[in-house]
């Protein structure tokens, strides 16, 4: 078969009508009683980029809004959405144990079938990486504190 259908039908769509999607502003932290916190991620060897937008509880550490920019690829686009999905509602240290791996299986069709090929597993790292650097930003600590359970490929 061709290599579009080795893409989930969930990362096509995400890929074309993304729901998180944008940014968030003091304004919005400010409405929602929360602190923003704005974290980057880049691959130095590719040149793409992840920016994450969070409004967190400071007193509950809960996580009430997210959302992010992608300077990366369609399959970037549609784990970085499903990431910030993931976080909605969780706590910051929950959040932190967010995989790459979490972040491919909620994108699958079929639990049992990958929803992007292998070589596009390193795009949903990214998603990933801007988490701990969002946990590392709220919390004061360095992003290399957490654990790295991931997978590239
Ligand atoms: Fe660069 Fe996917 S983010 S190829
Ligand atoms: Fe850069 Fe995929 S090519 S993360």
């Amino acid at each position: 078969g061709s290599i579009w259908e080795e893409y989930s039908q969930k990362v096509q769509d995400l890929m074309n009508n993304p729901k998180n999607m944008g940014q968030l502003t003091e304004e919005d932290a400010k409405n929602m009683g929360g602190k923003l916190i704005i974290a980057d991620f880049g691959a130095e060897s590719c040149g793409d980029a992840v920016r994450l937008y969070w409004i967190v509880d400071e007193a509950t550490e809960v996580i009430k809004a997210a959302k992010f920019k992608s300077f990366g690829c369609g399959t970037a686009i549609a784990s970085s959405d499903t990431m910030a999905e993931l976080c909605i509602g969780k706590t910051v240290s929950e959040a932190v144990k967010i995989t790459n791996i979490d972040v491919e299986k909620a994108m699958r069709d079929n639990p049992d079938i990958p929803a992007v090929p292998p070589q596009k597993m390193h795009c949903s790292v990214m998603a990933y990486d801007v988490i701990k650097a969002a946990a590392a930003s709220f919390k004061g600590v360095d992003a290399a504190s957490f654990e790295d359970e991931i997978i590239v490929c």
